[in-house]
């Protein structure tokens, strides 16, 4: 097991639409494993595979705040198949936009199908925190960010930021 670097925007990378998995292998079970060891190291709620550079379309999650309580979930080629209801996620963050939080937009319930990585169908009724996981990390594979769902000013204001910041970085180096 190791943990894995995350990208972070605006690598390109997280911008591209992962593949299906079609084949569990070793490799892939080793990814998710992987994925989960640098979720709790990163003390996230949830990893997409594409922030570690994995461009399959897996994810890891907890949503129990208890972390002496784990409770560590993965999920193959997820997919929503419904969502109902509205609800502002309040300050949603992802390890791949450090340092920025924003309030976002998203269904206050949705279905969700995949497979185990023992390749068991899995359908999930998720609401409450597991619901915004849930659409947070689905949306990761298809390569969009929750910067990508926040008001346009919102959005120029943080990509200033970074810009601002990189430029900082280039001039030290
Ligand atoms: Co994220």
């Amino acid at each position: 097991m190791s943990i894995l670097n995350i990208l972070t925007y605006p690598n390109d990378i997280l911008a591209i639409p992962t593949k299906p998995v079609t084949d569990i292998n070793e490799g892939i079970i080793n990814a998710i494993s992987d994925m989960g060891e640098t979720m709790y190291y990163s003390n996230g709620v949830g990893l997409a595979a594409i922030q570690a550079g994995i461009r399959y379309s897996m994810i890891v999650y907890d949503e129990t705040e208890e972390r002496d309580q784990r409770n560590f979930k993965e999920l193959i080629n997820p997919r929503i198949i419904k969502g109902e209801g509205e609800v502002l996620s309040k300050d949603e963050g992802c390890l791949s936009v450090p340092d920025f939080r924003a309030d976002v937009k998203r269904f206050s319930a949705v279905q969700v199908e995949g497979f185990s990585k023992e390749g068991k169908p899995i359908k999930i009724d998720a609401e409450g925190l597991l619901a915004i996981i849930m659409q947070h990390e689905i949306d990761h594979l298809n390569g969009i960010l929750f910067i990508d769902r926040i008001g346009m000013l919102k959005r120029e204001m943080y990509k200033k930021k970074i810009k601002r910041l990189l430029k900082k970085q280039a001039n030290k180096s």
